[in-house]
């Protein structure tokens, strides 16, 4: 089925300047960016997007680092986007991640990992409406 899915490219990935390169592995893959914004997270903003985490041992790190410069954050639409997605950025630990993958080319560390993806389709939906209201979602 055709699906939406929420995309970050993270502080790290933005300052080393792959945001093209990234955006191009989307569209090779018949991703559509539908929407896309870049924004400097506040704290607030870092912890009530990763709220799911809370009581992670990780949290504050990962508040952290996702406040500590601008990130690129997209609507990805396409047939299967989100398993799609979760493909091309590969596993959460760059160092686990299958060669090829967003994550094994571009990531430092299991903080710095270069992009965030939608995990399913529940979490898709609240996290494209965290950052995009229908309307500036420009579906085609
Ligand atoms: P992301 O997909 O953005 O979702 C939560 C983030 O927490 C994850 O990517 C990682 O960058 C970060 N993180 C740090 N440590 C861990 C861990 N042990 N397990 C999962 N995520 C972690």
């Amino acid at each position: 089925a055709i699906e939406r899915t929420l995309s970050i490219i993270k502080p790290d990935a933005v300052a080393k300047n792959v945001i093209g390169k990234i955006y191009q592995r989307f569209e090779d893959a018949g991703l559509k960016i539908v929407a896309a914004k870049m924004v400097w997270l506040s704290e607030k903003e870092a912890a009530a997007f990763y709220a799911v985490h809370k009581e992670r041992p990780f949290f504050n790190d990962l508040v952290r680092f996702m406040t500590s410069g601008p990130v690129m954050v997209q609507v990805l639409e396409g047939e299967n986007a989100i398993a799609k997605n979760r493909e091309l950025m590969g596993a959460t630990d760059p160092k686990k991640a299958a060669p090829g993958t967003i994550r094994a080319d571009f990531a430092e560390s299991i903080d710095a990992n270069a992009v965030h993806g939608s995990d399913g389709p529940d979490t898709a939906r609240t996290e494209i409406a965290f950052f995009f209201p229908e309307m500036a979602i420009y579906s085609r």
